[in-house]
């Protein structure tokens, strides 16, 4: 199993180029079920979690066509991946595929809408909470759909006339639920006005795209989206967008670390919520027309309480990254997480590189230590494991990370883009 070996107390200096977000991309792929004609999607990230889903489209009949040559853009090398779905062949995703994903769940939208029938086996437990699939049962339902669980798989059935628009409010703000019932909803007979519905980026990227593939969204980016349906989509050509996330960590990584990097093929606009908080605790950012330049001052950061919330509030995924930036901050900082219950897994490993860190139920309290050492440590989750990586570079001495497959699932190229701005990182294969 690979490792990431990593010698800390470097600063980083230099040009990071983002990639497209993974959590568009996935569901912008997703979204080539819903028509025979081609999808075509640039500035596909190289990622683990991209590859399996290729595989689960190519079992469900997509023919896929990535360019031979990655295509250099924005100074990131991104593929153009083409998507066709002539024939839905399968409409059953099996178990050992949904298993390692739970964003494959996902496929369920589209299968139902276009084929009248899914078959989709049931995600199971993730190590960062229960995360069910209960809301997206329900909106299928309010459309129409008669649903059996059965032997772990959610088997779902449009009604003879296909799926019909409804009236949907989601408990909770969802975007796998969100993603699902837009696809879903777009080839549903009449309108459907969904409440209360997700307003991260993503799920405004997968509306446009699917807004060039022919379908009636609105009100994208707000909590009530409306959706006339139409009878058929056709194909598009569309670009995802850049990854927050990732931008997010590489500007934790910097104000953690001290030094000036210029993070491009970016939008400050995408992580707004997560960019204040970082200046609040010392980081110059500075708005560039093609990205961010993030300067840190590494020895002087200013602790700075976070809570979690969708957009527009903190984004859970930079939870970990910034937790770890706290731990090195002069005075005592709190991180409340409340969009997953079990999200504090690098509590643990951070207090091996000698973090302070007590919890208190969602609440983590961090106390800022003047400085971390190296240790080995276990990523648990993938954006747990890149906090590791962001603490590693920060402390002293060697960080081994075990267990990368997870950045591998989330981060592209993650080494290469650190060691390009002065960082000590390899990967040790085996
Ligand atoms: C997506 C992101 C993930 C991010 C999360 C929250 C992708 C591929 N993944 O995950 O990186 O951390 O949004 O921003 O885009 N819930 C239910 N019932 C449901 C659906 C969700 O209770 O049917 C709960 C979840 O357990 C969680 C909350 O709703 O507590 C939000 O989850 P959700 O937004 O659905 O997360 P994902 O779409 O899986």
């Amino acid at each position: 199993m690979d490792r990431i070996r990593i010698v800390g107390g470097n600063a980083l200096n230099g040009v990071i180029p983002i990639s497209g977000a993974k959590n568009a991309a996935l569901p912008l792929m997703i979204a080539s079920l819903l028509t025979s004609d081609t999808l075509t999607l640039e500035n596909v990230p190289h990622l683990a979690d991209v590859e399996l889903l290729l595989r689960i489209l190519g079992n469900h009949g997509v023919d896929i066509a990535v360019n031979g040559r990655r295509e250099k853009q924005s100074g990131s090398y991104a593929r153009t991946i083409h998507f066709t779905c002539r024939t839905i062949v399968d409409t059953t995703a099996p178990y050992d595929l949904v298993s390692k994903m739970r964003a494959s769940f996902w496929v369920i939208g589209p299968l139902l809408a276009r084929e009248g029938r899914a078959r989709v086996s049931l995600p199971g437990g993730c190590a960062i909470g229960t995360r069910p699939v209960d809301f997206f049962i329900e909106g299928l339902q309010a459309l129409g759909a008669i649903i059996e669980i059965d032997s772990g798989y959610v088997d779902a059935k449009a009604p003879s006339g296909g799926l019909v628009g409804a009236h949907f409010t989601f408990p909770k703000v969802s975007v796998g639920a969100t993603h699902v019932m837009m696809m879903a909803a777009s080839l549903a007979r009449g309108t459907t006005v969904l409440k209360n519905a997700a307003c991260e980026p993503e799920v405004v990227d997968l509306a446009h795209c699917l807004n060039a593939m022919g379908a009636k969204i609105s009100g994208m980016g707000t909590r009530t989206i409306t959706i006339e349906g139409v009878t058929s989509l056709s194909g598009a050509r569309h670009q995802v967008l850049p990854d927050r996330i990732e931008t997010g960590t590489y500007a934790m990584a910097v104000a953690m670390t001290g030094g000036d990097v210029t993070l491009t093929g970016t939008r400050a606009e995408l992580l707004a919520s997560a960019l204040a908080p970082l200046e609040a605790a010392g980081a110059e950012i500075i708005h560039l027309d093609d990205g961010i330049r993030v300067i840190g001052h590494g020895d002087a950061i200013r602790p700075v309480d976070i809570v979690t919330e969708p957009v527009p509030g903190f984004p859970t995924d930079l939870q970990a990254q910034f937790m770890a930036l706290m731990t090195r901050s002069q005075g005592i900082s709190h991180v409340t997480e409340t969009i997953f219950e079990n999200r504090f897994m690098h509590v643990q490993e951070l207090a091996r590189l000698g973090a302070k860190i007590s919890l208190h139920g969602q609440t983590a309290r961090i106390e800022g230590v003047r400085s971390l050492r190296g240790a080995p440590v276990m990523a648990t989750d993938l954006r747990a494991s890149v906090s590791l990586v962001i603490a590693g570079l920060a402390a002293e001495g060697e960080t081994l990370v075990n267990r990368v497959y997870h950045l591998d699932r989330g981060f592209e190229r993650l080494e290469e883009k650190l060691s390009l701005c002065g960082a000590v990182v390899e990967r040790i294969s085996g």
